[in-house]
């Protein structure tokens, strides 16, 4: 039988998403507070802070036997000493939210004894709110989510974000993107990789490519992908792990087995 708290996370998650939202509404109309974590690209704000901590605080109003997982590090869990780990990215796209203010989003996602039951993204510009609840299905502002099955590669819309990966690029990853790219109706990089899992869902994008994501980048992501329809895992093809960097392949039915043969075969 379906654990029933399910559902209660699943809103609570939701919730926690909206005010985020709001919370950066309000914050917005003061100038942001940018620092450097370990780059000038890579970028933290007072918002990212202040998001994790909201919702830190009303997960821990109501589970406070529940771990997290926060991007920003506002609270220590080591995910295996709990049966319910919370994974929150306050802001995924944070380089996006700094220069554009749009085209971030906020990513929770619910796992119970490793496994992912509750996902959900939220894109707070354009009020869309993507949810999964495992076996229940994914939808997007309440309109279910299911992809169509004869998607064929030179009609698919492709995302990326390692051409300049260094490890892509000596391997030859980053050159058989570029081949993809000619094979496809072209690729995007829009740097919001937890958005870029719920367009694949959605079926904006027909696959997502990408190497080294946290846990919490693509927690919610990669069930809404499974819900949708389509198929997940690392780039060699294994399960996703729980609550460890993992490099993602995430595709539309037709195209996964494709996308796998080709960027896993010896280099070009
Ligand atoms: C980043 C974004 C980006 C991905 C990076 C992530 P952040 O997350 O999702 O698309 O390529 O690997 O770190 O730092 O903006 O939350
Ligand atoms: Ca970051
Ligand atoms: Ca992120
Ligand atoms: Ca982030």
């Amino acid at each position: 039988m379906r654990n029933p708290e399910i559902k209660e996370w699943g809103m609570l998650a939701k919730q926690c998403a909206l005010g985020a939202g709001k919370l950066i509404e309000e914050m917005l109309a003061h100038p942001l507070e940018v620092m450097y974590k370990s780059s000038a690209s890579d970028l933290v704000t007072s918002v990212d802070r202040a998001v994790e901590q909201l919702v830190i605080d009303k997960i821990m109003k109501a589970y406070p036997d529940h771990g997290i997982l926060g991007e920003e590090g506002l609270i220590a869990c080591k995910p295996d000493e709990f049966d319910t780990v919370w994974m929150v990215d306050p802001i995924d796209g944070t380089t996006n939210f700094v220069h554009q203010q749009q085209n971030y989003c906020i990513s929770i996602a619910v796992y119970h004894k490793g496994v992912c039951e509750v996902g959900v993204v939220y894109d707070p510009t354009r009020e869309e709110m993507f949810y999964a609840e495992r076996g229940g299905g994914a939808f997007l502002n309440d309109e279910p989510l299911q992809v169509k099955r004869n998607k064929e590669m030179k009609e698919a819309l492709l995302s990326t974000s390692l051409f300049w990966n260094r490890r892509a690029m000596k391997s030859g990853l980053s050159e058989k993107m570029q081949h993809l790219a000619h094979r496809s109706r072209g690729i995007r990089v829009y740097g919001v990789a937890a958005l870029e899992l719920a367009y694949v869902a959605a079926g904006r994008l027909d696959a997502y490519i990408s190497l080294n994501l946290n846990p919490w980048d693509y927690g919610a992501g990669r069930l809404l992908v499974e819900e949708a329809g389509c198929m997940i895992s690392a780039l060699d093809g294994t399960d996703l792990p729980f609550a460890e960097r993992s490099s993602i392949l995430a595709a539309n039915p037709n195209l996964y087995n494709f996308l796998l043969e080709f960027l896993m075969e010896r280099p070009l």
